[in-house]
């Protein structure tokens, strides 16, 4: 492997859970594999689990770890080609790019979209100006149309808590929220999701309709009720207007998941990436039930993180 932006970089993907899954079994088992390398961790946004969960897998390969705030605690970065960089932004992408790549034998990125230009936004302006300039390895800690990390550890999450011979019914479902948030996570889920070979489902109100390059393969449903009937797993995520872009068209039902829906499911689990606002997007009888896998898919993003590493680094 020798970069993980996104679902296509996974290979096999259900070859990657059983790695993945192994992994899990000793994470100690190649203490010594990252010695002696480095791996450049750059935040352009805020994160909890990705940042901690990224270091911890690298110590566990026994890597040196750098992390950075890029956005606070470096020099603002111009990302534009044949910029007169006579604002407040200090540093081309250019010459950041090539400085970290001297520093860091494998290199992480989180970029969050802008939620206002659409088309600079799926072109991933950010990631692929790294790409373009950085010569290690990237990898993607979140970008503005994919969380593939998040997505991987999703997968591991349901291999191995899904007690079915056959693939589980997966409802990816809107909920509320109070702000305009990415489609990253949806996007993702959904992509790795239909890979996977699972059934999949997405259930949203009018207007949040998600960019079909990555829904393809999943079942469209507006009514949560029927989507939720049957259900193995569900994934509850908010996301903004993919069509009206960045936008939160008005929703008139109630898509808060409760132990009163969850009774249509077949006694599903329920997911969602963290951070969640309680009593916002979920319940708190949800994410403090029997139901909630939200603890066990936080902990598996070490698995996830470490599992591709463990492969970047074989490559080095
Ligand atoms: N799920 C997730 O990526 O969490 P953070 O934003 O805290 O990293």
């Amino acid at each position: 492997m020798k970069q993980f932006t996104s679902v296509h970089d996974a290979g096999n993907i259900n070859d990657l859970i059983n790695e993945a899954l192994q992994l899990k079994k000793n994470v100690n088992a190649n203490a010594e594999l990252g010695k002696g390398k480095t791996i450049g961790l750059l935040f352009l946004n805020p994160s909890l689990r990705t940042r901690m969960s990224t270091q911890r897998a690298a110590y566990n390969l026994g890597m040196n770890v750098m992390v950075i705030n890029l956005d606070k605690d470096s020099w603002q970065i111009e990302f534009e080609d044949g910029a007169v960089m006579n604002s407040t932004k200090s540093e081309h992408i250019k010459e950041a790019a090539g400085v970290i790549s001297q520093y860091c034998d494998i290199v992480g990125i989180r970029c969050f979209p802008g939620l206002v230009d659409r088309e600079k936004d799926y072109n991933e302006h950010v990631l692929n100006s790294f790409l373009k300039y950085c010569n290690k390895p990237l990898v993607s800690l979140e970008s503005a149309t994919r969380h593939p990390l998040q997505s991987f550890a999703d997968m591991i999450t349901i291999a191995e808590t899904n007690k079915k011979n056959s693939p589980p019914k997966v409802v990816l479902t809107w909920a509320p929220h109070i702000k305009a948030l990415p489609q990253a996570v949806p996007n993702s889920f959904a992509e790795w999701a239909v890979a996977s070979g699972a059934e999949v489902i997405i259930a949203q109100p009018e207007g949040y309709e998600l960019n079909t390059n990555f829904s393809k393969g999943a079942k469209i449903e507006y009514d949560q009720d029927t989507a939720l009937r049957g259900a193995d797993y569900i994934y509850v995520k908010n996301w903004s207007s993919y069509t009206d872009y960045g936008a939160m068209p008005e929703v008139k039902s109630s898509w808060l998941l409760t132990n009163e829906k969850l009774k249509l499911t077949n006694d599903a689990k329920v997911m969602h990436c963290l951070p969640v606002r309680r009593n916002v997007e979920l319940s708190d009888e949800i994410i403090d039930g029997p139901n909630s896998l939200i603890q066990q898919e936080a902990g598996n993003r070490i698995i996830a993180a470490q599992t591709v590493l463990k492969k970047i680094l074989k490559t080095l």
